[in-house]
Order: C-alpha cells, then sequence, then structure tokens
C-alpha cells in the first residue's frame, strides 16, 4: 500500500518554501513504503548512477571503501554489492530510511545526519567512492555539501553525484548553483571532471507537478569527478 503523504512531496524537491527537516520528516513517514512507492514512479536514478559509475571505475571493487550518502532504504548498495562492491557506509538524515538499509544486511556502518545542518559524518580521505543519489535538490541536501563529499574521498576517489533535473524556479536556481559550485572546485584544484551522463527518463514525475492528465519523465544528470591526486 502506497503511503498517506502522496509520492508528489516525498519526491519532488522543487518548492522553495520545504525545509529539509519537513522532508526528513516524509522520509520517517513513508521509510516503510519508499521502494514501492517509487517503483510506482518508475525511479531509475540508483541504476543511471551506478551504472556510469560502473563503466568509468577502475580499482578492485572488492576492496574500496564506499560512502553512500542519503542511502535511503539501500538501493545503491544493492545495485553496487551486484557488480562485486563490498564495503559500504551509509548516510541518512532519516533514521526510518536507515531503518530499512540496516534490513539489507549490506552496510558496515549506518549513519544519521541531516546534511546541511550537521557536518557529513565520515573521515577526510578515507572513502574511494562517495556516491550521493536522489538527494541534491530544494529541501533535500543543499549545495554546500558537494565539497563535504569531495573532502570524505581519498585523492584521486570517484565522487558520483545523481538527481533529477525538476522543474520550477526553485529548481532551476539550485542546478545553476550546484554547476557553479563543480565548477569552481575544479578551478580550485579539488577535483576534475570524469564525464557527466544526461538521461531522458530519470523519474516520472506526477500529473499534479507536471501539469498535464499524464505523469511524464522528468530528465535527470549524473555528474561523475575524480578527486585530485
Ligand atoms: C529520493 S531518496 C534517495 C535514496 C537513495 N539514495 C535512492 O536513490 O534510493 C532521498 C533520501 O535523501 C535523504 N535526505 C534528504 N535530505 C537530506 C538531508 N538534508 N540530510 C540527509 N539525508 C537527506 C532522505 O531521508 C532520503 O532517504
Amino acid at each position: 500500500m502506497m503511503c498517506d503523504s502522496s509520492r508528489t512531496e516525498i519526491f519532488l524537491p522543487s518548492c522553495e518554501s520545504v525545509r529539509s527537516e519537513q522532508t526528513i520528516q516524509l522520509y520517517n513517514r513513508c521509510a516503510e513504503t519508499y521502494e514501492q512507492d517509487l517503483a510506482e514512479m518508475n525511479y531509475r536514478a540508483p541504476n543511471l548512477a551506478v551504472d556510469f559509475l560502473n563503466a568509468n571505475f577502475s580499482g578492485s571493487r572488492q576492496e574500496v571503501q564506499v560512502l553512500d550518502v542519503a542511502c535511503g532504504s539501500g538501493l545503491v548498495a544493492k545495485l553496487m554489492v551486484e557488480l562485486g562492491f563490498r564495503l559500504f557506509v551509509g548516510v541518512d538524515g532519516s533514521g526510518g530510511m536507515l531503518e530499512q538499509a540496516a534490513r539489507t544486511g549490506l552496510y558496515q556502518d549506518l549513519r544519521l545526519a541531516l546534511l546541511g545542518t550537521q557536518p557529513l559524518p565520515a573521515q577526510p580521505a578515507l572513502f574511494d567512492v562517495v556516491i550521493i543519489v536522489g538527494a541534491l535538490g530544494v529541501g533535500f541536501a543543499p549545495v554546500s555539501v558537494v565539497r563535504e563529499l569531495c573532502h570524505a574521498a581519498k585523492p584521486g576517489g570517484y565522487v558520483c553525484m545523481a538527481r533529477g533535473n525538476h522543474t520550477g524556479p526553485a529548481a532551476s536556481r539550485y542546478k545553476e548553483d550546484l554547476e557553479r559550485e563543480l565548477k569552481l572546485m575544479e578551478e580550485e584544484g579539488l577535483w576534475s571532471p570524469v564525464g557527466i551522463k544526461l538521461s531522458d527518463r530519470y523519474m516520472k514525475e506526477p500529473p499534479q507537478i507536471c501539469e498535464r492528465d499524464e505523469s511524464q519523465y522528468i530528465s535527470g544528470t549524473v555528474y561523475l569527478y575524480k578527486t585530485a591526486s
């Protein structure tokens, strides 16, 4: 059965007035039905991110440490395990979602933190791969978090970020701010881009949002960076 809170609220970080504390309350309420709810929305973000990372990754998958930021119920780790990765630490602001992630049995450690308000709970320069999927958006994790992701990665490590190109002025501003910050960090010599992958089919936006009779796909972007050695 679908969660009482509408899927629109949960998945569409496009409203300026939504604060991440409210977002977390929604995720806490909907944690148990999260995977069911998003299946109905054709949420493809974890597959897009993991496939792009995997295609560009060089290293021993069994040995590398992966930090899964905003890990939710653990979908990213479930996909990465199939590709040979096996060491995961997860972070999320929702205790309910972390409970779901714990049930996968895939994470060595799970840490609760509201990103943007609390520091990313990760030792600097420890992780070979840092990945964040579906949480860089208005009312979710602020743009400032990308610097923390970069600092958590080892020199020469990968940072993979996947997000939906949601509609609305606040969402457009967020994207501009994000891309400005990514570029600035490149100019500061913190990292260099490995590639950017665009997809027409990131997830379906419900009719209330896209103002059509039927849901329609929104596009998404996966950004992949390698930190300076
Ligand atoms: C769309 S889900 C994505 C979960 C998972 N990465 C996936 O792709 O299935 C967004 C996740 O981000 C978390 N989240 C949102 N804002 C956050 C914040 N400021 N700090 C920590 N976690 C946050 C939510 O609790 C939720 O688990």
